[in-house]
């Protein structure tokens, strides 16, 4: 029996680090491994014309040029346009549900997280049993990898300015959908030690779709709009393309210098992290009586992550991008008073007339409000009945 390998919540093992060992874990409805991935990665970058920022004081100064109303979010900000070939340390948990016939569909979920946050974003260890979006997976029986977005958590922390950059992350997120689409991140999770027979056993997934949350769907929304084969099918959280997405501006992340913020950011020059007033404006929404609770927010800002600046001059390069490659379904899932996506109102933004024009060839393209929440949708108190949406819509499609 499967269990009878890995008993026990945590196994190391012995004389090596816990961040970078593979780490096996038993989840109440399945298994995860931990895994640190070297992706070499070739992609286009550029050195934009921001300021540095090497304390708090240049930090507010950053946020306060990036929310200007003149300043350039675009290709015209660039100083010189390079490209980057570099092997980036990549960490990722891949999670397979502990019963095989759970499974028997074999799809692959890939989640990327947002800005502020790492893949911790998916996995609360707070109220796990319905906080964390990948024990409420493993339990509806579908396999999911997270990971680190580079810059971020265990993965890591390239220069702010001019690596940490959307085409990059982009390419990130594509080299490893293509390791699960053939075969090779399943044969890696089953080699990286300690080896196992759950993991070793893996058939390569027969369908591989797509999660985003927040800047996590800037980078979906573009990967499906750029690479529509490569993906069955996508869940975009916390993000829509009009007119007040990001128009609260990054004044609103209240930012201070990373190194500053928590003597445990060990990040260069031009990363900046979120104060605890910052987290609450960005993630948290809805009735403060009944949205979340106090130890939800608690629990939302110690998860705070440093970010790289050169991620915000650069991310204008994964907006509005046609995706007519894409032919599989596509839900929309928005929190209701998403603050930093709909200035706190998501309610009649969507327009799926719209949306089809940037899908057009979308099988299906679905659109739905979680009430009484904010951007960070697993913070809330109704968070398991959002993930059951998403759920729904996997199953409707046949994913
Ligand atoms: C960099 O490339 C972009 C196209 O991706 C172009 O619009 C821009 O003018 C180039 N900038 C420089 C300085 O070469
Ligand atoms: C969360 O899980 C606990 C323990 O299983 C349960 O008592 C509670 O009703 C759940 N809350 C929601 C909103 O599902
Ligand atoms: C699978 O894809 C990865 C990522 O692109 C590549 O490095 C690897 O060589 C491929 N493996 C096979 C067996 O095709
Ligand atoms: C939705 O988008 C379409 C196409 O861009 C536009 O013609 C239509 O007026 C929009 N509808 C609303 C309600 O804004
Ligand atoms: C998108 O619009 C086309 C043309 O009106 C329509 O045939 C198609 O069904 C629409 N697709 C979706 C997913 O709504
Ligand atoms: C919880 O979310 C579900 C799914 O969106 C919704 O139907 C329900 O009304 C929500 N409950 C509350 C109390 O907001």
């Amino acid at each position: 029996m499967a269990s009878k390998l890995l008993l026990g919540t945590l196994m190391l093992l012995p004389g090596i680090s816990a961040s970078t060992n593979t780490i096996l874990e038993s989840r109440p409805h399945g298994y995860c491994k931990q895994l640190d991935i070297a992706l070499p990665i070739t992609a286009e970058t550029a050195v934009y014309d921001i300021p540095k920022v090497d304390n708090d004081i240049e930090a507010v100064s950053w946020a306060i040029y990036d929310a200007t109303r003149t300043s350039i979010h675009g290709p015209g900000n660039i100083i010189k346009n390079t490209t980057t070939s570099a092997t980036f340390n990549i960490h990722a948990q891949l999670c397979i549900p502990n019963s095989a016939k759970n499974s028997k569909k074999n799809t692959l979920q890939i989640a990327t997280h947002g800005v502020h946050y790492d893949s911790r974003y998916w996995d609360s260890k707070y109220k796990p049993e319905n906080r964390s979006y990948v024990e409420a997976a493993l339990k509806a029986g579908h396999s999911i990898l997270t990971y680190d977005r580079l810059g971020v958590g265990e993965s890591d922390h390239p220069d702010a300015y001019t690596v940490v950059q959307a085409p990059l992350e982009l390419e990130i997120l594509r080299q490893l959908t293509l390791m699960a689409r053939n075969g090779s991140l399943y044969e890696f999770a089953g080699h990286a030690q300690p080896s196992n027979s759950l993991f070793t056993s893996l058939t390569t997934p027969h369908k591989v779709v797509h999660i985003g949350h927040s800047f996590g769907s800037f980078l979906t929304s573009a990967f499906i709009a750029r690479y529509g084969p490569l993906s069955d099918g996508a869940i975009i959280t916390g993000y829509l393309l009009t007119e007040n997405l990001g128009s609260a501006g990054s004044t609103s992340f209240s930012v201070e210098y990373a190194a500053t913020g928590n003597p445990a950011f060990d990040r260069p020059s031009g990363y900046v992290v979120c104060q605890r007033d910052g987290i609450q404006n960005i993630f948290f929404g809805g009735n403060p009586k009944t949205a979340f609770t106090k130890e939800l927010l608690d629990y939302g800002i110690s998860l705070k992550q440093p970010v790289p600046i050169g991620e915000f001059a650069s991310a204008w390069s994964l907006l509005g991008n046609p995706g007519p490659s894409f032919k599989a379904p596509v839900q929309f899932l928005l929190p209701e008073f998403d603050f930093y996506i709909c200035r706190g109102d998501c309610r009649g933004l969507a327009n799926v007339t719209m949306l089809n024009q940037t899908y057009p060839h979308a099988t299906a393209i679905e659109v739905a409000l979680q009430p009484n929440t904010g951007h960070a949708l697993p913070l809330h108190n109704n968070a398991t009945a959002g993930f059951q949406l998403m759920f729904d819509f996997f199953s409707r499609h046949g994913l």
